[in-house]
């Protein structure tokens, strides 16, 4: 059934228990619990069973400039030179008002699945952009999910957004007369982007069966564990401050989220064993946090290139990942 299956271990200690629908097998080691699968999350997910997996914690593409199953560093440069709708605009700063009818619509897909194959009272973790994230929120709500909370992944390690128009004027074919003077007139003001410090995390949840109670003694989902879930020393809330990680030589990628951020998501919504699935999982940091905390994780990416640094970053041992 799965061809695609890519271990980053041996073959024959590959998980595939959610796939099998053995959700309760308990772990052999911290290190055979990791199953990635290569191709689009909108095909992969079907083959996963109802009913099988006790979170999703995930960080779609967005849509941004195209960024969607196609993105990597090279196309992203190539359209760079392109520029966006604005003559000039770097990627990632041009706006497109149908980008959210688009995502949600995508999205809605995705989330369909996640009702599908998540237990009842299960969560579903979606990193968003703010400017998106009512998109993301309406199509989990449309697919039968609760939106119970959001929260802030708050980092600093960010630069400036907003873009001047000077050069613009500068390079009118104008005299410099005019150019002085429409200048002055601007006063130095830019485009509506202050320069961004959180990203935010739709908390939606599946609906439980009977009370909080019937439902965690039936599926072990729905309830938090904030005691063993601690971060930066103390009980999260629900800004959740943690630094944007510095990447290893060999990741490539360019959204790489935090590896203590994502383990303390996974240990407060989910149990030690259970079975975490990431549907876009990049350079596999759900599937690192996954392993740190005993968890089961399936990651699924589209792009053949993040294959190969997700099996680097699984295999490197004690290796320091923030
Ligand atoms: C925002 S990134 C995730 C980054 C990840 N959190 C990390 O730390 O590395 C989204 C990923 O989804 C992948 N992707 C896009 N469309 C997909 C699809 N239909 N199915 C599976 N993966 C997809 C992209 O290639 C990209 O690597």
């Amino acid at each position: 059934m799965y061809k695609d299956l890519i271990p980053y271990k041996d073959v024959d200690s590959v998980t595939l228990t959610a796939i099998n629908k053995v959700p309760d097998r308990p772990l052999k080691s911290p290190d055979d619990d990791s199953t990635i699968l290569q191709g689009d999350c909108l095909d992969l997910m079907l083959e996963i069973a109802d009913q099988s997996v006790h979170l999703i914690v995930t960080d779609p593409p967005y849509g941004l400039d195209g960024m969607g199953s196609d993105w990597n560093a090279a196309a992203l440069d190539k359209r760079k030179s392109k520029a966006g709708v604005v003559g000039g605009l770097p990627t990632g700063m041009k706006f497109d008002p149908k980008q959210g009818v688009v995502l949600q619509a995508f999205f809605e897909k995705v989330s369909d699945q996640a009702m599908r194959v998540l237990y009842p009272g299960a969560f579903f973790l979606v990193f968003s952009a703010p400017r998106l994230s009512h998109r993301m929120a309406t199509a989990m709500e449309n697919t039968g999910f609760e939106i119970r909370d959001m929260y802030a992944w708050h980092y600093t390690r960010s630069q400036a957004k907003a873009f001047s128009m000077d050069h613009f004027v500068v390079r009118m074919k104008s005299s410099e007369r005019v150019k002085t003077n429409i200048l002055r007139k601007l006063g130095g003001r830019k485009t509506a982007q202050l320069r961004p410090q959180f990203e935010p995390i739709i908390v939606g949840q599946k609906p439980k069966e009977g009370t909080h109670i019937n439902n965690w003694l039936q599926y072990e989902t729905g309830l938090i564990d904030t005691k063993n879930a601690q971060i930066n020393g103390g009980m999260p809330s629900t800004v959740l401050a943690v630094e944007k990680p510095i990447k290893d030589k060999y990741n490539s990628h360019l959204t790489v989220k935090p590896v203590a951020l994502i383990e303390t998501l996974i240990k407060l919504f989910s149990k030690k064993g259970q079975i975490v699935l990431d549907p876009f999982v990049g350079s596999g940091t759900t599937l690192l946090a996954t392993r740190n905390t005993g968890r089961q994780g399936i990651g699924i990416e589209i792009n053949k290139e993040y294959i190969d640094i997700i099996n680097q970053r699984l295999g490197v041992r004690n290796h320091d990942q923030t």
